[in-house]
């Protein structure tokens, strides 16, 4: 193998890839280079950018990505309708291709040899991370420190950072592990590993406690373009904004929290909390939307699409040929998605009470039990005998035998 002369890092800031930073360079006396994408993740990105350097990198990058990955990885996944195992918005899985992809750009102009990242090896992510570079560029060296070192516990690497002079601040140690963007928050570890627990309030970062929310509903107008949500309550706004303010109106309600065992890609159950408030509300107003609009073979149709969607993302497979045959599908069906939900949010529940649109096939005059009726019942007759003949033929030569 060539040595490794360069190597570029998705660097969060946190304890791990702090001392991952120092410990590559200790163990490949290489170059490290620093990556961290903003995607909403709340954090100063200054202070992580001056961290990353007096902790020893050779250079650190912070690239604001939030709008490609609002527009070029929510949108499509929001379009399919992916929810992995019916319920996960995939906030932490939709994020780790682009910085994936964003780690392998920087590696080829930085003329770097390899990438590293953070993951564990009992998680998704790895795979995610691992398979986008290659599928990029299949020659690209992984370097994945924490399935390799030493270190059996954050106390052992705590203890490396003192020693090392890492900055890394102890803060009042959470039990949690949190992932989180603009699309949503990935809670895990401590009290959440026994399924049987309750989350404790604790491990909830942006969502109110239901019973606490306010006690009138809050009523809000999304609207629609071709599957995109561009307005709240009549007023435009970028996607990443109008993820934004539904996070923050969502949260205030106590809309948003998931509390699922799912199963993950190296085939362990994990206990799982999240919050998406504003994933929750764009998925359930669309899926309404759709209702509307869509015709009925395509809307019984699209759900298994988007179940093998959801699952291509979960299981690191963005970057594939089927992704992008289901692209062409789901946008063909797109084209009539454009109007406007009402949505009620009170005390974590996310309601949809009215929706329209130009393209809506919802027909008065068939639907309405009143004078206006336009539906010929008469002919119903016939098609029910027709519709039922199987039915009728096999009762009557069964019974016959
Ligand atoms: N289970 C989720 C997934 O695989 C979330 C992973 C969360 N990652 C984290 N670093 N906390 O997408």
């Amino acid at each position: 193998m060539e040595k490794i002369k360069k190597i570029v890092l998705a660097y969060s800031g946190g304890l791990d890839t702090s001392v991952i930073l120092h410990w590559l360079k200790e163990k490949y006396s290489a170059q490290v280079i620093t990556f961290t994408a903003n995607l909403g993740q709340g954090e100063l990105l200054e202070k992580i950018k001056e961290k990353a350097e007096k902790t020893g990198a050779n250079k650190a990058y912070i690239n604001d990505l939030r709008e490609e990955f609002a527009y070029n990885y929510i949108l499509p996944a929001l379009k399919a309708g992916a929810l992995y195992e019916d319920k996960y918005p995939l906030a932490t899985a939709l994020a780790r291709p682009l910085i994936a992809k964003e780690l392998v750009k920087i590696a080829q102009k930085e003329g770097a040899d390899a990438i590293a990242h953070g993951c564990t090896g009992k998680g998704n992510d790895q795979v995610r991370f691992e398979v986008t570079a290659k599928a990029i560029d299949p020659d690209i060296e992984v370097i994945a420190p924490v399935r390799q070192w030493e270190f059996k516990s954050r106390e052992e690497e705590i203890e490396y950072a003192r020693d090392k002079g890492i900055p890394v601040e102890i803060k009042k140690s959470s039990p949690y592990s949190i992932d989180r963007n603009i699309w949503g928050i990935s809670i895990e570890c401590g009290p959440l590993e026994d399924p049987w627990q309750e989350p404790p309030e604790d491990s909830y970062q942006i969502t109110k406690d239901p019973q606490k929310a306010p006690s009138k509903p809050t009523y809000i107008e999304i609207e629609f373009k071709e599957g995109c949500p561009v307005a709240i309550d009549g007023k435009d706004y970028n996607l990443v904004r109008l993820i934004e303010i539904l996070n923050e109106v969502g949260g205030e309600n106590g809309v948003g929290r998931i509390d699922m065992v799912e199963n993950r890609l190296v085939g362990i159950k994990s206990r799982e909390v999240y919050e998406a408030p504003a994933a929750i509300i764009l998925h359930r107003s669309h899926q309404y939307l759709e209702d509307l609009t869509l015709d009925r073979e395509t809307l019984h149709f699209k759900p298994l699409i988007a179940q093998k969607y959801a699952e291509l993302i979960y299981n690191g497979l963005w970057y594939s040929p089927l992704r992008e045959a289901m692209d062409s599908f789901i946008s063909t069906t797109q084209k009539w998605v454009t109007g406007k939900v009402k949505v009620k949010l009170f005390k974590g529940s996310c309601q949809v009470v009215g929706r329209k649109s130009v393209y809506s096939l919802y027909d008065m005059k068939l639907a309405t039990y009143s004078k206006e009726d336009i539906f010929d019942q008469k002919s119903s007759s016939g098609f029910i005998h027709i519709w039922g003949l199987p039915i009728v033929s096999l009762t009557r030569i069964r019974k016959s035998k």
